[in-house]
């Protein structure tokens, strides 16, 4: 049976295996982050290029256990004194969700504890609830390696899809423009040093989308730009390319997902506004959120809307178990637990949660 759960404190595991992070966090009902464990597969990654999923699963597979440990250890918890064991169960790289889910499982079977499935992306979406008072409903800008899109977060497994890529992710934008320019793996971050000391204003590339109806992104086309420009520039997979203009393209780059990230947020907010009755609050999240460029644009269009641009701090933007295990708080909260043979799921829009029945809490 559920516990009437919204007024004790209650701690939670959270595992996250779904991509090239293998994480443990472990993070209470009031926002404290015991431990929060995040291992980095890039070296193993980076001779391809990018995420190879069989070795993705296989490090998850070696490393997992450990860092379980590590994190209950770091936290000085045992498993007995766990409220629930929260996991991304998808979307994902089915072989590494199945590597956490299989944990998880395993941990919540063995102790007798309440297992949380968790959709990783309404992990990000509610990461910034976690050790802040943030309320319902506020506008999200969710944009990561593999997801970009716009929505109405009204509460914990309440999401409405404003708009999204029609193409593209920011993020898959940012690695492919990384790729190009010879940047190497992960694109973002990359991309983003290179800009620091690039002029934006010596490329001029294009904004798909801009000034359209709808809410809606699009980010190949810019992409396709970028490729001509280093094609034009002699940057084209080249590393003895002119460094200068390297930097340029990068910022240009950079400049022109600004653009489309803050019009299309601007437009967004006006319209949550006449939705919600309140302009905001204008929340990012995702790994690309991570970018200071960004949230300096987002932050300049909140205020123009009169709201807040809330983001959480980069390191809980990009992959880590302390949301998972957040996401995991708040649906213990409302006690929404799942049962053990929940299966893991490859593609899981946030809107299927929205539609899904909602186990009720009992007393
Ligand atoms: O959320 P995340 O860690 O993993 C996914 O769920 O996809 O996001 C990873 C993405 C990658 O595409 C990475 O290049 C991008 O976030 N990223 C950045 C930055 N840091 C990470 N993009 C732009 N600027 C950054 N500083
Ligand atoms: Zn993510």
């Amino acid at each position: 049976m559920v516990r009437h759960m919204a007024d004790e404190r209650l701690t939670v595991l959270g595992i996250e295996t779904s991509c090239d992070e293998t994480a443990a966090a472990v993070v209470d009902s009031d926002g404290r982050i015991l431990a929060n464990l995040v291992l980095s597969q890039l070296d193993e990654h980076r001779p391809y290029g990018g995420v190879v999923p069989e070795i993705a699963a296989r490090s998850h597979l070696d490393h997992i256990d450990r860092l379980v440990t590590e994190a209950m250890a770091e936290a000085a918890r045992d498993f007995a004194s766990l409220d629930g064991i929260a996991v991304t169960a998808g979307p994902g790289l089915i072989g590494g969700v199945f590597v956490g889910v299989m944990t998880a499982k395993a941990i919540a079977l063995a102790w007798d504890r309440p297992f949380l499935a968790i959709n990783h992306l309404e992990g990000h979406a509610l990461t910034a609830r976690l050790g802040s008072d943030l309320d319902f409903p506020y506008l999200l800008l969710l944009v990561s390696g593999g997801h970009c899109q716009l929505l109405a977060v009204e509460g914990v497994g309440r999401y409405r899809r404003l708009g999204g890529t029609i193409d593209d992710a920011v993020g898959e934008a940012f690695d492919k423009t990384a790729k190009l320019l010879g940047l190497g793996y992960p694109g973002g971050p990359a991309v983003e040093r290179q800009a620091a000391t690039g002029n934006p204003e010596a490329f001029n590339l294009p904004r798909p989308m801009l000034g359209r109806p709808g809410l809606d992104f699009s980010f190949s086309g810019l992409k396709t730009a970028v490729r001509h420009a280093a094609d034009a520039a002699g940057l084209l997979d080249n590393p003895e390319g002119d460094p200068q203009q390297r930097a340029d393209l990068a910022a240009a780059f950079q400049a022109a997902v600004g653009d489309i990230l803050a019009e299309r947020c601007g437009k967004a907010l006006a319209e949550f506004s006449s939705r919600y009755g309140r302009p905001g609050p204008l929340v990012v999240a995702g790994g690309v959120a991570a970018n200071r460029h960004l949230r300096q644009r987002l932050n300049a269009v909140a205020q123009a809307a009169k709201t807040a641009l809330i983001a959480p701090p980069p390191a809980l933007c990009t992959d880590n178990a302390a949301m998972i295990a957040w996401a995991g708080v708040e649906r213990l909260r409302l006690g929404l637990t799942d049962p053990l043979d929940f299966a893991a799921r490859p593609r899981w829009p946030l809107e299927d949660l929205s539609a899904a029945p909602r186990p009720a809490a009992t007393g």
